[in-house]
């Protein structure tokens, strides 16, 4: 486990407990390591997260990790530094992130109108390794050109209308990368989800009407793939296009597969409609690897250390986690407890309108867990 920042170590906490309840009913038990990386550990020592903890990690099973960033910290250090690291580190090429209006939320949570949960219940496959997050890029220093510039000087000099030789250092630039191999994998994915779910559809999102190399190459890697799926049907959306179908009818979706950055943003469009950031989790899957389980929130300094964050996030990755190390039973406990929780409508958190605090939702699914 790594419970990182903020609200990180206070819902880990929370799953963590969930967790030990369904091994103790299933059996088996759990050998956790915790590892401090984060901000205070950053602080303290100028470590992110060295080589010999990660070789460790890969002896095991999954990590579990709460959240990394603290407002201390300049923006990008640490998410880049421990949480993107090990999504690289461990080739986690898939970020999977379900979208599902779980039943009995409190009434009024969900903003859309009229929407039940048999609406609102999709997968999204995101890209988790290439795209805008491969980390290339830079800023010209002062007095300089720099070299990409140079490769584009007429486009620059043209587009722009400035002179690459005086207005250089003005710029700041990032390259979005995608792969064959990196847009194969990752869609193929998402269509053997949709086979193995019995589900109809497959959406594949782009913005290649402007970005056109990037994710005009997206959407080519997603037309070959989908001829070796001739049963399922598939669309190719655009990012704005499908924002507003997220929001607007997103009945329409069985599992949409996007590339990273647009991956991002569009899930916590879903996060809202499924409940708030408190209810939506995530996976970074390596299929044959190390596996990582996580709330797709972020460490939510504005309630840090006040013990009401909302744990559900955290608690259902868990059992996503428990799910790709083989213990289905476990994770179906998990649900299930999380669901008659849910039903009973006690523990609830502020951000579900209640005055319960984050340990008492994980007391709760726990107890419901043992009985
Ligand atoms: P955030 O997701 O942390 O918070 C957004 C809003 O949602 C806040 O108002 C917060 O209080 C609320 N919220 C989030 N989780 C909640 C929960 N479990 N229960 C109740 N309310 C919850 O996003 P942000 O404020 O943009 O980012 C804060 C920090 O987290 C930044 O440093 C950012 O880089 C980092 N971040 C990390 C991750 C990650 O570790 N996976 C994800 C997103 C952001
Ligand atoms: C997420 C987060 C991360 C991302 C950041 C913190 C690197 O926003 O998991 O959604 O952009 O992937
Ligand atoms: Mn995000």
């Amino acid at each position: 486990m790594i419970p990182g920042d903020g609200i990180g170590p206070e819902v880990i906490a929370e799953g963590v407990k969930v967790l030990e309840a369904a091994g103790e009913i299933e059996n088996f038990e759990f050998e956790w390591v915790d590892y401090p990386f984060g901000s205070e550990h950053y602080l303290k020592t100028g470590e992110l997260i060295p080589e010999d903890s990660l070789r460790e990690i890969k002896n095991t099973d999954a990590i579990y990790l709460g959240a990394l960033g603290d407002p201390r910290v300049k923006p990008g250090i640490l998410e880049q530094g421990v949480l993107l690291k090990l999504r690289f580190h461990f080739d986690q090429y898939v970020n999977l992130r379900p979208v599902k209006l779980l039943p009995n939320l409190p009434e009024g949570l969900c903003p859309l109108k009229n929407k039940k949960p048999q609406d609102i219940d999709f997968i999204v496959v995101r890209e988790n390794t290439e795209d805008f997050y491969v980390g290339i890029g830079g800023k010209a220093a002062e007095g300089s050109t720099h070299e990409i510039l140079e490769i584009h000087k007429d486009l620059y000099e043209v587009k722009f209308n400035l002179d690459i030789e005086t207005d250089a250092d003005e710029i700041a630039y990032q390259l979005g990368v995608v792969s064959k191999k990196g847009c194969e994998r990752v869609i193929r994915y998402a269509f053997d989800t949709a086979v193995e779910n019995n589900l109809e559809w497959v959406a594949s999102v782009d913005k290649a009407n402007v970005l056109t190399h990037i994710y005009g190459f997206w959407r080519k890697s997603f037309n070959d793939v989908s001829r070796s799926y001739p049963g399922i049907k598939t669309e190719n959306l655009f990012v704005d296009a499908c924002a507003m179908f997220f929001v607007r009818s997103p009945e329409r979706f069985d599992v949409v597969v996007t590339p990273n950055m647009f991956g991002d943003i569009l899930t916590d469009i879903g996060a809202e409609i499924q409940g708030g950031m408190g209810t939506a989790p995530s996976g970074n899957i390596n299929p044959g690897g190390i596996s990582m389980f996580e709330p797709i929130h972020g460490s939510a300094p504005d309630i840090k250390g006040k013990g009401i964050a909302n744990p559900i996030a955290t608690i259902w990755a868990g059992a996503m986690l428990l799910n790709e190390i083989g213990e289905k039973n476990a994770s179906d406990r998990v649900m299930k407890a999380l669901e008659e929780v849910l039903k009973e409508g006690k523990a609830k958190t502020p951000d579900f309108g209640g005055n319960s605090k984050t340990r008492d939702v994980g007391d709760a699914v726990a107890g419901k867990i043992k009985t």
